[in-house]
């Protein structure tokens, strides 16, 4: 079946289209010099493309035994830009014997992806299921003691090569109490001191907590789940994240408030992900929907589904993904397509850049579109120099910029906002007002932020606390989008 894009579609991605080359015809004018024009941005042709010019990623599991079946991994490297290893970096795999880590078959995924180009997300380090046997049979702190030296294990081995690690996994029982698992019934405080533990092992990656019928924001499950990272996040447990497996069933299909799932935890301060989706007879109304979800999110930051062909699922009886078993596009993946390249490289409804009068007063917020944090002077110190970070928003004076009728955003009455250099990856700081072009900011309509000097934009590559702000060239995605308030 031929799956059309919606009505507006076409005409929302031409209008872009002709935005995008006003905007880059203006930089060219602005900056008098030679570029090469890029060419007008057409629909990406995979997914990963598609999902990357929201600055979202589009991912599948691989399994390490099927990756020397060349339409597999065609397939694979082709259209995806992350990767989870489907069984090969859980506790089983890694740790057989007590204190014995093996990583074979886990470093054999990341290395394929890696060489590739290919993000990978770690699952997972503390689960009740595939547990190595020696590990099944231990209780109370023994457990506890074997469960903190896994992480430590593991983490150690992958430390700085990981956007992710789903750190707990299914912890939950439908009814939204804790279920009922030997690593539970070692102290309730178990998941804290699992992402206290992971923390520490490597404080580069983003720590997830993971779970499957989680979906429904109405059901009692994703309300236990909701209240634990509600809990965390107040009482400074480490957590970034929130998978939402997102395995639609004959019995579980795409609930109408899924969005509001997705926005309600990331108003926790959590990133969201949907992170191992497959659906029944892979429905293309219930695929293009729970990716619409999370295009509607700030912060569902990717979408991952769990296998690739049909016939490599655990679920092959349902054909419940976006490959048939010999490899062919099916119209759910024409769907998944399709809304991705709707939501595009920027807001079709935003004008060109312009300049906006400066918000009234002092105190301004610069909230990232992506993240929800703010752009953050760390530990509200003057020093020039002092390269400037994404962190939750608090109203404290090391967030309060002023944008001056000179362009200036200034902190603290007498830093600026200072590029340290033009070129791509700029750093971004503060020093000391000094009335020059790479301290003046035009604060566009279309919520960028771009340098007098350099005419790049102001970008973060991640989401996270602590990530720095750089320059680079504006390319409408949401991770160069900020608002002042
Ligand atoms: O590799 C052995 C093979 O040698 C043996 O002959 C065969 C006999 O059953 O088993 C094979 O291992 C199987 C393994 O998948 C690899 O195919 C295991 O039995 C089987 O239990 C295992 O299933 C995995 C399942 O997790 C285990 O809980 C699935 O592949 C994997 O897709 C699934 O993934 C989970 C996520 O981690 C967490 N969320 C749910 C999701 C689906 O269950």
């Amino acid at each position: 079946m031929a799956v059309l894009s919606p009505p507006g579609a076409a005409r929302r991605r031409s209008l872009r289209v002709r935005l995008l080359i006003s905007g880059a015809v203006a930089a060219v004018t602005a900056a008098g010099v030679a570029v090469v024009m890029p060419a007008a941005s057409a629909a990406e042709s995979t997914l990963g493309a598609a999902a990357a010019q929201s600055g979202r990623y589009f991912g599948t599991a691989i399994a390490a035994s099927r990756l020397s079946n060349s339409t597999y991994s065609t397939i694979a490297a082709r259209e995806f830009n992350m990767i989870t290893a489907e069984n090969e970096m859980k506790p089983d795999a890694t740790e057989p014997n007590r204190g014995q880590f093996t990583f074979s078959a886990g470093d054999q995924i990341y290395n394929w992806a890696t060489q590739r180009g290919l993000k990978v997300r770690g699952h997972t380090l503390a689960w009740h299921a595939q547990q190595p046997g020696w590990m099944q049979n231990l209780s109370g702190s023994t457990l506890r003691q074997a469960m903190i030296d896994h992480i430590n294990g593991v983490m150690a081995h992958y430390k700085g090569k990981l956007a992710a690690w789903d750190v707990v996994n299914e912890a939950f029982e439908e009814n939204g109490s804790r279920r009922n698992s030997n690593l539970q019934r070692t102290g309730n405080d178990w998941i804290e001191a699992a992402f206290r533990a992971a923390r520490t092992a490597d404080p580069s990656v983003k720590l997830c907590y993971n779970d499957y019928n989680i979906e429904n924001w109405s059901y009692a499950k994703t309300q236990g789940v909701y209240n634990m990272i509600r809990d965390f996040k107040s009482r400074g447990v480490p957590i970034d994240c929130v998978g939402l497996q997102t395995h639609f069933t004959g019995g579980s299909s795409l609930p109408g408030n899924f969005q509001t799932t997705l926005s309600s935890f990331a108003a926790l301060g959590v990133d969201v992900a949907l992170t191992e989706v497959d659906v029944t007879n892979s429905s293309t109304s219930q695929y293009a929907g729970l990716t619409q979800a999370c295009l509607n999110v700030p912060r569902c930051i990717g979408i991952t589904v769990w296998g690739v062909r049909d016939s490599d699922s655990w679920r092959s009886s349902e054909s419940p993904l976006l490959f048939d078993g010999n490899g062919n596009k099916k119209a759910a993946y024409t769907s998944v397509l399709n809304a991705l390249n709707s939501a595009g490289p920027s807001n079709p409804t935003t004008p060109p850049p312009t300049t906006t009068p400066p918000p009234s007063g002092n105190g301004t917020r610069i909230v990232g579109a992506q993240s929800g944090r703010c752009i953050d002077v760390p530990g509200a110190t003057q020093n020039n120099g002092t390269r400037v970070q994404l962190y939750d928003c608090n109203g404290q004076s090391n967030q309060s910029w002023t944008l001056t009728s000179s362009k200036q955003l200034t902190v603290y009455g007498s830093r600026c906002l200072d590029a340290a250099g033009s070129a791509n990856g700029s750093a971004v700081q503060i020093y000391s007002c000094n009335g020059q072009t790479n301290q003046q900011w035009n604060v566009n309509s279309n919520g960028t932020i771009t340098g007098v000097q350099s005419g790049r934009c102001l970008d973060v590559w991640g989401t996270g606390n602590g990530q720095q702000v750089q320059l680079y060239d504006c390319n409408g995605q949401a991770n160069q989008r900020f608002s002042l308030s």
